[in-house]
């Protein structure tokens, strides 16, 4: 295995994910590991990220300078290159001018490079550089800034370079990381999914021994990929709590309840708190309090279950959340290293009732939304799941502008699977036509929105006057801009004249084409 070290702010993640691309497994250490630590790991390679510290900072994180006699390949960039030259006795100054942005690469020689260009395009982002270059080391790539770009140590094996190879934009970074792992380490590629679903059911199973987990489970690809996990590791020692708020999408609270009663052996308990939601929610308009009402009851439901569940003599030691990497990095890093058991920024906002705490699991914690998705589809999830589209917590009460009531929840639910249905056909048709699921015109997310009003028509000889419904489509990486999805006309109108003619109560479609900014997604 390869160890990264991670100087912090979480640089290690994406190294990581880069060298579980390259079918090498990975796990992500403190910078301030022991080289005694490190012997116990037995590692094949170490990998030092970069970092936001600058080396001659008097709170600088070192890193312990056995670990680079312990024989074992050591990479380093960035942080980890410069850490290393002043570890090893060279120096580190600051230059009038920092490097930012993209570079070009002069490569002079050396191990990381074979197969590369002279010239290469390469990812720099930073002050500080190297002067002067350890006792042993030779320059191996130097930019018209730096003239130290890259070094190396053969006979020790230590490579380290100013710039980031983990970044897509360095042109021949999975080049180099291969370079390093397959021709100085002479790792294999011999680490999958499924070897990681054995791993991570291990780690679950050990980490809670006898104890029993709970889980919110929404539907979502998150809470789903750590209840089929749990499911695995631990079966019905494990509580998933679907709390059913009657505002899902038509089909989502049956098709939860057959996957996690029928396919994955939980103990799924399926809260039906339709009434008590339609009751709160009557004539309540203004979005937030509709948010507010509705996550306040959800943890009202959810902590009814875990009480409920110590009464029958089956008390809660771990809540297990989907979190992943990202949403770490939305709400502000947590300590080096990843292993810090406080909860959260956003899982603050759970309102624990007094005397009420658990251990956090977070499986997912290191990875991407798209390794989440192959872990699913490792697990045995079905794709419906896996590759279902983000849905908001609230669900369709933000979706119907103005009070939420039982009809218009049907009208809605209604006209939504016909555009699901439709726009899951288009994507389907793009897959075909590009062998990629998410290509550039495939729509991201896609729903049917209910605004407050009427209008007139006129179906058959009779005057109609019913609702209009919103087609909300947009491509989109990660829901912080998105633009309108550029539909073809006969897409559109197929949407249109099937919802007219099946949905009661609808009697026109309009197209929401606004790109977020200025718009968001969501209308509420
Ligand atoms: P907006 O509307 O802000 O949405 O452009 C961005 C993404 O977030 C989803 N969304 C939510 N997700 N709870 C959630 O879990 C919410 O209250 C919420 N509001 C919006 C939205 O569907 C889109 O993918």
């Amino acid at each position: 295995k390869v160890l990264v070290f991670d100087f912090g702010a979480q640089y290690g993640q994406l190294i990581a994910r880069r060298v579980r691309d390259l079918h090498v497994y990975s796990e992500i250490v403190p910078c301030d590991i022991t080289a005694e630590e490190v012997r116990e790991m037995s590692p094949s390679a170490i990998i030092l990220s970069g970092g936001p510290a600058s080396v001659n900072a008097e709170d600088a994180p070192l890193v312990d300078p056995a670990i680079y006699e312990l024989g074992v390949p050591v990479l380093g960039f960035c942080y980890g290159h410069q850490i290393t030259a002043v570890t090893l006795g060279g120096t580190v100054f600051h230059p009038e001018v920092g490097e930012y942005g993209p570079a070009t690469l002069h490569v002079e020689g050396g191990a990381l490079f074979e197969g590369t260009p002279t010239d290469q395009t390469v990812w720099m982002s930073h002050f500080d550089a190297v002067r002067d270059v350890p006792e042993g080391f030779t320059v191996a790539a130097s930019t018209d800034v730096c003239p130290v770009a890259a070094m190396e140590n053969a006979e020790k094996r230590i490579y380290t370079t100013q710039f980031h190879p983990e970044v897509k934009h360095t042109e021949f970074g999975q080049q180099i990381l291969s370079n390093f792992l397959f021709n100085v380490c002479k790792l294999e590629k011999n680490w999958s999914m499924d070897n990681l679903v054995e791993t991570m059911t291990a780690e679950f199973r050990e980490k809670v021994g006898e104890d029993r987990v709970i889980l919110a489970l929404s539907g979502g690809v998150d809470s789903s990929v750590v209840a089929a996990l749990g499911a695995r590791a631990i079966g019905k020692q494990m509580t998933c709590v679907f709390v059913n708020h009657g505002l899902l999408r038509k089909g989502e609270p049956e098709q939860v309840e057959e996957v996690f009663t029928k396919q994955f052996d939980v103990d799924f308990i399926h809260v039906h708190a339709e009434d008590r939601y339609a009751e709160l929610l009557a004539g309540v308009t203004e979005p937030e309090q509709k948010r507010r009402i509705i996550g306040t009851q959800f943890w009202k439901e959810f902590f009814a279950v875990a009480q409920q569940l110590e009464t029958d003599g089956k008390p809660v030691k771990y809540l297990a959340q989907g979190t992943i990497y990202p949403d770490i990095i939305e709400s502000g890093a947590r300590k080096t290293g990843g292993k810090a058991s406080t909860i959260k920024s956003h899982h603050n906002l759970i309102p624990f009732p007094d005397g009420v705490s658990f251990d956090l699991i977070e499986p997912l914690d290191h990875f991407f939304k798209d390794e989440v998705r192959e872990l699913g589809l490792a697990l045995g999830l079905p794709a419906h799941i896996v590759y279902r589209q983000p849905f908001p917590g609230p669900g369709l009460a933000i979706r119907i502008i103005g009070a939420v009531d039982k009809e218009k929840l049907e009208i809605l639910k209604n006209a939504d699977a016909i555009v699901r249905e439709e726009l899951d056909a288009y994507n389907e048709r793009l897959f075909e036509e590009t062998g990629e699921r998410n290509s550039e015109h495939s729509c991201w997310q896609y729903f049917a929105v209910l605004p407050d009003i009427k209008s007139v028509g006129v179906m058959g000889d009779e005057r109609t006057y019913l609702r209009p419904i919103i087609l909300r489509a947009v491509e989109s990486s990660d829901a912080m801009t998105a633009d309108w999805a550029k539909l073809p006309y006969e897409v559109l109108g197929k949407i249109s004249s099937r919802i007219v003619a099946e949905v009661p109560g609808a009697n026109r479609v309009c197209y929401d084409i606004t790109p977020k900014p200025p718009s968001t997604i969501e209308w509420e």
